[in-house]
């Protein structure tokens, strides 16, 4: 009888990050699936009829192509090369080019597993312990923890109801340079109603940001477009891309997750050293991304995606508009913001000392979910202060992320309602040690 032998894991013989970063509390919440899901950013609105028939189209072309016994539909399930589909990355040069201004050709772009993989790799590729990266304060986790993963000191900048708070950036840059004795490596910016606070970047913010970074060529800026085709408003936004003609000094990236479907399917473009490293890391993770996928966005980026746009926004905008009334009616005393695009509302509540990773878990047994503030905010890192100080900083406990792109307008309602009113229960209850108690023992089953 073979004899299986259990091994159990020493902690200690793990690499290093494993106990050091934590779990992202998005991951953790998507193991429950309360009634009014306000958590991850996950799209409630994907154009499945046009892929339907995008799917269609294509299985009649290869059935086409294989009465003339033609091989080349092998290509459709085989592996691709590692930078991404030569088709692919040609319409999306070219959209980019005449949609957003992007100076590219399919030659500087660069097909990811998804955004996330992007995110990874710039990091990856960059990222010494002890450098520095900057960003604003809150700011997406994906890149962030990543960075803090690989040993960066984050340097977060502070930001206000239209984003980063540009006019410290050149002190920033100096102090960290006077402190830490290092040049930043990189900054990283979501410019168009960013997550998770939803702000955009006025065309003034923008400027500031270019003359303080172009100028230093050891500074990487990281333009994360994610959310740059979901907007309610008239405006026509210009990428910060299109100030680097030469393709030298911008990362921009972008994703189909908001503005098609989450195919896992990532696009960038990237200055060539960047390009080549990427290449190369890309190799490591996953060799290439899919070709069946990257057929499909082929032709919703050819053919369908101008029709769908305008659909998505205006949905998308009944979600926000349900939110954001919804919040101000039911929420108590605090402040929020009212994004003009994306995914997400930035809640503050009053008590600044309530803390919304405890009672996320007891929020959850009720039947509604949200993003615990927190870690939106590097666990050890830096701010740097409106009054030009650089001190460690842990984020604030008491605010949330909420997500309305999932529910409907009129779930949307019901959830924020109920939200609200078990903030209200708390703050009311006479009890209100032993009721926190209680929602300390949730938070205990949560976090299992
Ligand atoms: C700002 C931002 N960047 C990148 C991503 C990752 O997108 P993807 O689904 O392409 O990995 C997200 C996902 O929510 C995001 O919010």
């Amino acid at each position: 009888m073979v004899s299986k032998v259990v091994q159990k894991k020493d902690k200690n013989n793990l690499a290093e990050w494993v106990d050091r970063i934590p779990e992202s509390e998005i991951r953790r919440i998507l193991r429950f699936s309360p009634k009014y899901y306000f958590a991850g950013g996950k799209p409630g609105l994907i154009p499945v009829e046009t892929f339907h028939r995008i799917i269609t189209e294509i299985i009649t072309d290869e059935k086409e192509l294989l009465k003339q016994n033609s091989d080349s539909v092998i290509d459709n399930y085989n592996y691709g090369k590692t930078e991404g589909n030569d088709e692919l990355r040609e319409i999306l040069a070219d959209r980019l080019q005449k949609h957003d201004r992007v100076n590219c050709s399919k030659d500087d772009i660069v097909i990811t597993t998804g955004s996330q993989q992007i995110l990874y790799a710039i990091n990856d590729i960059l990222v010494r312990p002890g450098d520095i990266i900057l960003t604003t304060r809150p700011t997406y986790l994906g890149f962030m923890l990543v960075a803090e993963k690989l040993g960066a000191r984050i340097v977060t900048l502070p930001s206000d109801v239209d984003g980063l708070m540009a006019e410290h950036l050149d002190d920033a840059i100096e102090l960290c340079i006077k402190q830490f004795g290092r040049t930043p490596k990189a900054l990283y910016l979501v410019p168009y109603s960013d997550n998770p606070k939803g702000t955009t970047l006025p065309e003034k913010r923008k400027k500031m940001v270019l003359d303080s970074i172009l100028p230093r060529e050891d500074i990487l800026l990281v333009e994360d477009a994610a959310y740059k085709e979901i907007q309610f408003d008239d405006k026509k936004y210009v990428p910060l891309k299109e100030s680097d003609p030469e393709n030298e000094r911008v990362a921009y990236l972008s994703t189909t997750t908001k503005e098609a479907a989450s195919f896992r399917l990532g696009y960038s473009v990237l200055p060539d050293w960047l390009k080549e490293n990427v290449v190369k890391a890309k190799g490591f993770y996953d060799l290439c991304t899919s070709e069946w996928v990257q057929k499909i966005a082929s032709r919703y980026y050819e053919y369908y995606i101008d029709d769908q746009i305008p659909l998505l926004q205006e949905g998308y905008r009944a979600r926000r508009d349900a939110m954001v009334r919804a919040v101000e009616e039911y929420m108590p005393e605090g402040s929020f913001t009212r994004p003009t695009g994306g995914f997400f509302v930035w809640y503050e509540y009053q008590d600044v000392n309530f803390d919304t990773k405890k009672f996320v878990g007891y929020a959850i047994d009720k039947g509604v979910s949200y993003v615990p503030g927190y870690q939106f905010f590097p666990s050890n890192g830096y701010a740097f202060t409106e009054e030009s100080e650089l001190i460690p900083f842990k984020g604030p406990t008491n605010t949330m992320r909420l997500c309305y792109s999932l529910l409907k307008p009129e779930e949307i309602t019901e959830g924020i309602k109920l939200l609200g009113n078990i903030l209200k229960e708390v703050e009311k209850n006479s009890q209100k040690d032993k009721f926190r108690e209680e929602i300390l023992h949730d938070q205990g089953r949560y976090l299992v």
